[in-house]
């Protein structure tokens, strides 16, 4: 059943509705073109080549991303000759000829260089107010006086450090405290303030939460609400004082329910409890959209007192499906634009029927959204002054006209700062603008019907994949609640078994063992987690089992030994939160880096699995007539694995399985460290069909067994991960075995020093996020951390203060 079959007008007559208020707003927007799309000017220019060629419009938000961090002309010119002029890129002769010329280098070309950044920069302008608030202001005014009301937001987004969140602070509460003081004085706007529930305040301000607390992350969910809240309580109670509205932009998905949670937990907070004018946003492109909603009006019956919900489809949907396509996660947002539109329409039928529990505002360019919105809010009776529209600015100009001219309040979203720092933000509106799925350009640029553009959005019943997407195994999504409770409460529970005693093992063979050796939690180090028992110098009873069940072994089909690597992969999956608590606890890994550390491991399994399927096929080779020559794989002989702590899953499977799949017999010998989650595994790959006699678990002291069995003739391959010093020794002893029916191979990954470039043209928030990651993530243990950091040129001073 349609939303409104319940309603005054059928589902066809509430559709002729929408339409008729579709056609008379483009009447009224009449034949004026939108400000970005004139071609009278150069972003018009740019971007009708742009359109022509999808090739040259990512090469031009590039090099319009870049260009603020460029310091002078012969920055400018070498950048434009590297991102623009390629022969590959269509663009008119006049364009191409232009650029060139900023190209070329010379007194001339300085000048052209200058010419393309101020017209970068006036494209800017067209999307962002000013520089800071006094620059604003006059704008503001004249936006007011020609009837517009406003939301102001700082430019600047995800901060990396508490200084930068307590500089945009500062900011946000300048504006709430000096714009109320200086508008007071501006002319009256009945339209633009009179509500159903009195006057709404002149100053309204939209604030990005990740601009206010530098380490916000759903893995430190407690953590990162209680950072927010404690920088957006301050200017809520300044909004609070000065009479000021405060919405609550939304972002990136990650950060959706800690902005949830900081809304609800803020404004119920005594001193906000009964303060009207306060707002959120929800973006329609989500398919969880409908379920915050429902929770948004269960809350606000909860407090009490209505609150804005600013209904958007989404600022980051390119975002949102790389970030699920590298983490093999299905993406949250609608695949099909046809989809977001429809649910758009969902989600404002819901908010017209929880009005005035919730205040509604359509915030949206696209002319059949808003009439549908509209239709919804005539039907149910809610006044237009009980709603607003929403545009941002430097965008959809003759709409903004047309509502304004049918008494609807309008409201720009007025973004204020400097080039740098809203980049992010102009390269979204970009996008946004030239996207082949976007109303503007099929409005302004493609010249669409009007029956087009107004046609009810009908999303198809089968579901769309995400282009690209990897089969890697998916990582768990902590942004969940249950995720996250999981963790913990396994952790807990291991913990609460207490130590565990690890022991070799292979076949039912008895071997000698040391005195134990105790391992300790390395993050809390009187924290005993297992008492290693390792085996003695006598190895002859591990080969005579390992000989007897490698005859076998190697002789089974190939396929049944590749189907048991899939078979150890689905165990890891069954296993996963178990495991990865295990590696919590045994070498101090976060959950998110032991939750990587066992996807590694699955990946391994499948990709070994699937490789050799590949191998097992042959490979046809020259054949003279009446021969048939193929070249096929063989076991090599017995592997010993010598396996490292720092990934102390993932690794050690990798060596293992690798030469298992293939009919070898292995010795595995773990870390010290790490060898009670070895010891899961080795259980693991037993339950998942190896023989017992095809692998023995080695646990030992590496000068003592993994040097003799680097020597011993029975080992015919060594797969090693470790330090440099063990690899080359490993290295060296291997090469003088000179044993009579085969020479040993050596597979050793080994540690080095690994440097990474911060060009003087690099985006520093990404730079400074991703160092400090490359640096000190995993513990700084990964075998291609950050060990030295070259910061080139002009960048360095900037980044040191950033990254320090
Ligand atoms: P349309 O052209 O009808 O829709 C474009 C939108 O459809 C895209 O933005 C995207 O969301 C979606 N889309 C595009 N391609 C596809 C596809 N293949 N499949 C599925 N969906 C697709 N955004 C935020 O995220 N957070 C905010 O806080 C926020 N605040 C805003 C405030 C205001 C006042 C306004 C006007 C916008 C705000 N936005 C915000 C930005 C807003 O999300 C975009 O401007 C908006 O999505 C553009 O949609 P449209 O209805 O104007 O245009
Ligand atoms: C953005 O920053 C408008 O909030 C939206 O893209």
């Amino acid at each position: 059943m349609s939303q409104n079959e319940n309603r005054g007008l059928s589902s066809q007559n509430f559709e002729k509705r929408v339409v008729e208020i579709g056609r008379e707003l483009f009447a009224a927007a009449r034949d004026e073109k939108a400000s970005f799309f004139d071609k009278n000017f150069w972003s018009g220019k740019m971007m009708d080549w742009a359109l022509k060629d999808p090739a040259f419009k990512i090469e031009l938000f590039r090099f319009v991303d870049v260009l603020p961090s460029l310091k002078n002309a012969e920055q400018i010119s070498e950048h434009i000759r590297m991102y623009l002029i390629r022969d590959d890129l269509k663009m008119s002769p006049l364009v191409k000829s232009a650029l060139g010329f900023a190209a070329g280098g010379g007194l001339f070309s300085k000048l052209a260089a200058g010419t393309v950044k101020s017209n970068v920069e006036a494209m800017a302008k067209n999307f962002i107010l000013g520089e800071n608030a006094d620059k604003a202001l006059p704008v503001l005014k004249k936006l007011w006086e020609n009837g517009l009301a406003f939301t102001v937001d700082i430019l600047g987004e995800a901060v990396v450090s508490e200084e930068e969140a307590e500089l945009y602070y500062g900011r946000y509460l300048e504006l709430i405290e000096k714009l109320p003081g200086n508008m007071k004085l501006w002319k009256d706007q009945p339209v633009l303030e009179n509500t159903p529930f009195g006057k709404t305040p002149r100053t309204n301000v939209s604030i990005k939460c990740s601009s206010l607390y530098s380490r916000i992350d759903p893995m430190h969910f407690r953590d990162s609400v209680e950072g927010i809240k404690y920088r957006l309580r301050k200017l809520l109670r300044a909004a609070v004082a000065k009479n000021a509205f405060v919405y609550l932009d939304m972002e990136q998905n990650d950060l959706r329910e800690i902005l949830l949670t900081v809304a609800e937990e803020l404004w119920n907070e005594k001193e906000f409890k009964d303060y009207p004018h306060f707002g959120i946003v929800i973006q329609a492109y989500l398919e969880h959209a409908i379920f915050d909603l429902e929770r948004l009006k269960l809350f606000s019956e909860h407090r009490g007192t209505p609150f804005a919900v600013r209904l958007v489809k989404g600022a980051y949907w390119d975002y949102e499906n790389i970030m699920s396509s590298q983490r093999s996660w299905k993406s949250p947002v609608f695949l099909r634009k046809v989809e977001t539109d429809a649910n758009y329409e969902k989600c404002s039928a819901f908010l017209i029927d929880a009005y005035p529990l919730l205040i509604p505002a359509f915030a949206s360019h696209n002319i059949r959204s808003l009439a549908y919105a509209l239709a919804m809010a005539e039907e149910k009776k809610v006044p237009p002054s009980g709603i607003e529209i929403q545009m941002l600015y430097g965008m959809a100009e003759p709409f903004k006209n047309a509502l304004y001219s049918k008494g609807f309040r309008i409201r720009e979203y007025t973004p204020v700062g400097e080039m740098l720092p809203g980049m992010a933000y102009l390269v979204r509106r970009l996008l946004e603008n030239t996207s082949n799925d976007g109303f503007l350009k099929a409005k302004f640029v493609d010249d669409k019907s009007t029956e087009l553009l107004l046609q009810k959005p009908v999303a198809p019943n089968e579901e769309a994949t995400l282009k690209g997407a990897t089969s890697a195994e998916p990582i768990v999504d902590f942004n969940r609640r249950e995720v996250r409770d999981t963790f913990k409460k396994t952790l807990d529970e291991l913990r609460s078994i207490g130590v565990k005693d690890v022991r070799p093992s292979v076949g039912d063979a008895n071997l000698e063992t040391h005195v134990p050796l105790n391992i300790f939690n390395p993050s809390l180090s009187d924290e005993l987690v297992t008492r290693l028992h390792c085996v003695t110098g006598n190895l002859n009873p591990v080969h005579a089992v390992l000989d007897e069940g490698e005859k076998e072994w190697k002789n089974y089909p190939f396929e049944k030994r590749a189907a048991i690597l899939d078979k150890i992969a689905d165990k890891l999956r069954e296993n996963r939160v178990r495991l990865s608590c295990l590696m919590t606890l045994e070498v101090g890994k976060n959950f998110r880096e032991s939750d990587a550390d066992l996807c590694e491991a699955v990946d391994f399994c499948t990709y070994y699995a699937a490789e050799y399927r590949k191998l097992m096929q042959g490979k046809e080779v020259e054949s003279a007539l009446g021969e048939k020559n193929t070249y096929l794989y063989k076991a090599r002989g017995r592997a010993l694995v010598i396996a490292p702590w720092n990934f102390p899953l993932a690794i050690l499977c990798g060596m293992v399985v690798a030469p298992l799949v293939c009919g070898s017999s292995v010795i595995l010998k773990p870390a010290e460290q790490s060898s009670r989650i070895a010891e899961e595994f080795y259980k693991l790959m037993l339950e998942a069909g190896v023989p017992k006699n095809v692998i023995a678990f080695l646990p030992g002291k590496g000068e003592e067994v993994g040097a003799a069995l680097v020597k011993d003739p029975r080992i015919h391959i060594i797969n090693f991960t470790g330090s440099k010093s063990v690899g080359l020794e490993i290295m060296k002893a291997a090469q003088e075995y000179t044993g009579k029916n085969h020479v040993k191979k050596v597979l050793a990954e080994m540690g080095g020093k690994n440097a990474l470039i911060v060009d003087d043209d690099a985006d520093l928030d990404e730079a400074v996020a991703h160092s400090l990651k490359s640096a000190f993530g995993y513990q700084g243990q990964k075998c291609s951390a950050l060990s030295r950091l070259i910061v080139v040129g002009d960048a360095y001073d900037t980044f040191k203060s950033r990254f320090c």
